[in-house]
């Protein structure tokens, strides 16, 4: 669905050099990137501020010409074949907006039918189903410019799905959500991706965002790409451990061992114990503890992804 091949974009910027003199350098944002993404793949596309997300989000969809390399999407080439692209992609860019400013959401959804030429009754039917799960009923009929953030957001995603396409681009589309709004969309993107029939790719720095939504990760840094893979195969790379927590009647002492764990720490005077587990399998390790110590409560903690895209984006 997606194909890009050594791709690359340099800008040229213009740097001041004292009080007149200005020179042209330039900016290398993305940097050879290769990647294949096939129908019905939902691919989180991170990456630390600058990395170049945003850049290959626009190779992508035709806003920009690539320096180098090639790029297609759904077998069009996206600058000389823009317009007939656009029929086949949806895409919101999270920090602009694609409706009309004073036009409320019901008339640019029916504008949009026109533009892209939608049958009235697929349009109603796509329409329908956007209204009843993003909750667009409240504010259908306000001007967008009155609209909060969270609720215009909702109105971007629907416009951007309403002529049915079959590759969705969306750049942050979370940004700046509530905890419901961020919720409400993300199950909205979960069902739709649950079809198979739209390929998503989806650039944020919420990272909750790829969890509950990407089972492909791809990060890059400096325009390149520095991983492609599972968030497991993420853990694994950067030997991420799970924690056992256990809470216990007598205290442990400091040093205590348990074979297939590592002692991380103690609190609550020897009552409370953390330790991080050596292998994969809790079961054994669980086992162990349980007839070395007296045991009131047990909870396994999962590696967290903050701390290993942290420590990625470190190195
Ligand atoms: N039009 C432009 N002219 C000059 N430089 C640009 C332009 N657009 C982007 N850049 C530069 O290219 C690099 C990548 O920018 P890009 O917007 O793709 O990053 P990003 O990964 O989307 O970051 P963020 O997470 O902050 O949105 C940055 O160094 C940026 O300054
Ligand atoms: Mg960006």
């Amino acid at each position: 669905m997606i194909e890009m091949q050594g791709l690359r974009k340099d800008f040229t910027v213009r740097v001041r050099k004292g009080v007149l003199r200005r020179e042209k350098r330039t900016v290398t944002a993305v940097d050879g990137i290769d990647l294949t993404i096939a129908e019905g793949e939902m691919v989180g596309y991170i990456g630390p501020n600058g990395a170049g997300k945003s850049t290959t989000l626009k190779m992508l969809t035709g806003v920009l010409a690539p320096s180098a390399g090639a790029v297609s999407v759904c077998g069009l080439t996206p600058v000389p074949q823009r317009t007939r692209l656009a029929l086949r992609i949806g895409v919101v860019f999270g920090q602009r907006s694609q409706l009309w400013w004073d036009l409320p959401l019901r008339d640019s959804f029916a504008l949009l039918r026109h533009v892209y030429r939608v049958p009235a009754d697929a349009h109603a039917a796509r329409l329908r189903r956007c209204r009843a799960l993003l909750e667009l009923d409240g504010f259908l009929d306000t001007p967008v410019r009155q609209l909060s953030l969270g609720q215009r957001m909702r109105g971007e995603l629907t416009a951007a799905l309403l002529h049915g396409p079959s590759v969705l681009f969306l750049d942050e589309p979370t940004i700046g959500l509530d905890v419901v709004s961020k919720q409400a969309v993300r199950s909205f993107l979960a069902e739709l991706g649950a079809t198979g029939a739209v390929t998503l790719v989806l650039t944020t720095h919420d990272l909750a965002d790829i969890e509950r939504l990407c089972r492909r990760l791809v990060v890059i840094d400096h325009g390149r790409v520095v991983h492609d893979g599972t968030i497991e195969a993420l853990h694994s790379r950067y030997g991420s451990r799970r924690r056992l927590v256990a809470d216990l009647d007598v205290p442990l002492r400091p040093g205590f061992t348990v074979p297939g764990a590592e002692l991380v720490s103690l609190e609550a005077d020897g009552h409370r114990a953390s330790f991080d587990l050596l292998s994969s399998s809790a079961g054994a390790v669980v086992g162990e503890l349980t007839a070395l110590a007296s045991v009131r409560d047990l909870s396994l903690v999962e590696p967290d992804i903050e701390d290993v895209v942290a420590r990625l984006y470190r190195s």
